[in-house]
């Protein structure tokens, strides 16, 4: 038996396991029983495992009500009910978000609106449902969302983005908090301030806090701390100033998880007992009172509670023509870049395991990509696998729960997978997956 068997257990679902006869199981449910039934490539979610990352979020940040789900990195009415049931607040990028939160009766008072491009439609949906807080961009949108809440006749309670400046060591497309990028209003020019102060003098809006989001994928908690204290400067410029205490201070997510067996798990206690004191801290020190600390995380509560099973299509040797890789093997699978654009949009790498069986092939350079009609339609680019992987085996990745479906896409025609969730043995059904009369279906004759 080789390693390529053994599940990396801080990279799959908490209840994910291997079988005796090598069947991979999710919540006791064998996931070639499930791509039988839903096809593949199918997305499964273990309930559990999201369950109980959304407990542990919200033991570390001292209780639920600290905890906004980004709902960005995966959202169905399924999910939405958990993260009610758990008791967490919700995030929504976006008007259809915040809709389908609605739909699933999520309770309008613990949802957080945000998007750097909110039109009249959202805000004002925003208004009528009574977000508990809108996430304002931009100077225009403050004064957007002021009138609209002025017809409406109620004081919306907002929060301000700013950009604190602060690099997060992350990938370039997803770092946000830099000056040069669409998202916040500048602290360092002072704009983030006479925002501030324009919001204090409208009549149609209660300003809460301020919020602000270093990146993606962050690993060094450094960049939270930075951020908390260069934000928490301008409490103190707002209290002195303008004699306002703010209440709450929302420091956004970007939490990192581990996709590959060689990373590590943030440790996300330690992340929130060095965040929660920095803030109390800078406070003090600030002669502040301390605000209410809010975190948005989306894939660390998301993304490692499921995996994306395929099946194995064409198998095929190729001579590269490099001295030191004469042969690598191609294996392509019946999903691709539709349903998981991230290795093409930022390299990211995944686990990959057989779930079918078990292996006993000697390990060659091989690379896992899809069939869509582009070369860089590669899910897996350098990678070491068995070389007994057989047309109609089962591939699944792991940590595939967020910014996967979400990103999908139609192309060549590919049809968005379903989505299933499982728990102690029993399947539920999320997303049907779509049909070729989908597609047709948008056809205007
Ligand atoms: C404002 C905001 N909050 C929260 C998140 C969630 O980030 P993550 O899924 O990395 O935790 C994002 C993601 O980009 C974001 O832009």
């Amino acid at each position: 038996m080789t390693d390529f068997n053994e599940l990396p257990a801080h990279v799959w679902p908490r209840n994910a396991s291997r079988q005796e006869d090598g069947v991979v199981t999710v919540a006791e449910v064998p996931l070639p029983d499930l791509a039988e039934e839903f096809q593949t490539p199918l997305y499964v979610f273990d309930e559990d495992d999201f369950r109980s990352r959304c407990q542990d979020m919200a033991r570390a940040f001292g209780g639920p009500d600290h905890v906004h789900y980004a709902s960005k990195a995966f959202i169905s009415k399924k999910v939405v009910q958990w993260v009610n049931e758990e008791g967490l607040c919700l995030d929504a990028a976006a008007l259809n978000e915040l809709k389908i939160a609605l739909a699933a009766e999520f309770p309008a008072a613990r949802i957080t609106a945000h998007g750097n491009n909110k039109d009249e439609e959202y805000l004002r949906l925003c208004v009528d449902a009574g977000v508990g807080h809108v996430v304002i961009d931009n100077e225009q949108e403050l004064e957007e969302l002021n009138r609209i809440a002025g017809e409406a006749g109620v004081v919306q309670p907002v929060m301000i983005r700013v950009k604190p400046g602060v690099d997060a060591h992350t990938h370039e497309f997803i770092a946000t908090s830099h000056e040069d990028q669409k998202f916040g209003i500048s602290l360092a020019t002072g704009a983030a301030f006479a925002a501030a102060k324009r919001c204090l003098e409208v009549n149609n809006l209660h300003l809460s806090g301020l919020h602000c989001h270093v990146g993606s994928q962050v690993f060094n908690a450094e960049g939270f701390k930075l951020a908390a204290e260069r934000v928490l400067e301008l409490y103190r410029q707002i209290h002195t100033e303008l004699g306002v205490d703010l209440a709450e201070l929302d420091l956004g997510g970007g939490f990192g998880i581990p996709y590959m067996p060689y990373e590590e798990a943030l440790n996300i206690d330690r992340v929130a007992q060095d965040m929660l004191r920095a803030v109390d801290q800078t406070a003090e020190e600030l002669d502040i009172k301390a605000p209410f600390l809010l975190v948005e995380p989306g894939r660390s509560l998301v993304a490692g509670s499921a995996v994306t099973v395929y099946r194995v299509g064409t198998v095929k040797d190729v001579e590269t023509g490099k001295a030191d890789l004469p042969v690598r093997r191609y294996i392509s699978i019946d999903g691709g870049m539709s349903d998981n654009i991230r290795p093409a949009l930022y390299g990211s790498e995944y686990d990959v395991r057989l779930v079918n069986r078990f292996s006993d092939g000697e390990m060659v350079p091989s690379r896992i990509v899809g069939f869509h009609c582009e070369s860089g339609d590669i899910l897996l680019e350098e990678g070491e696998l068995p070389d007994d992987i057989q047309p109609g085996d089962l591939l699944a990745f792991a940590a595939t729960g967020g910014y996967q479906y979400m990103m999908s896409s139609r192309y060549n025609g590919a049809v968005r997978p379903a989505v299933v969730a499982t728990r102690v043995g029993n399947t539920k059904p999320m997303l049907r997956r779509e049909t070729i009369e989908d597609l047709l279906s948008l056809e205007v004759d």
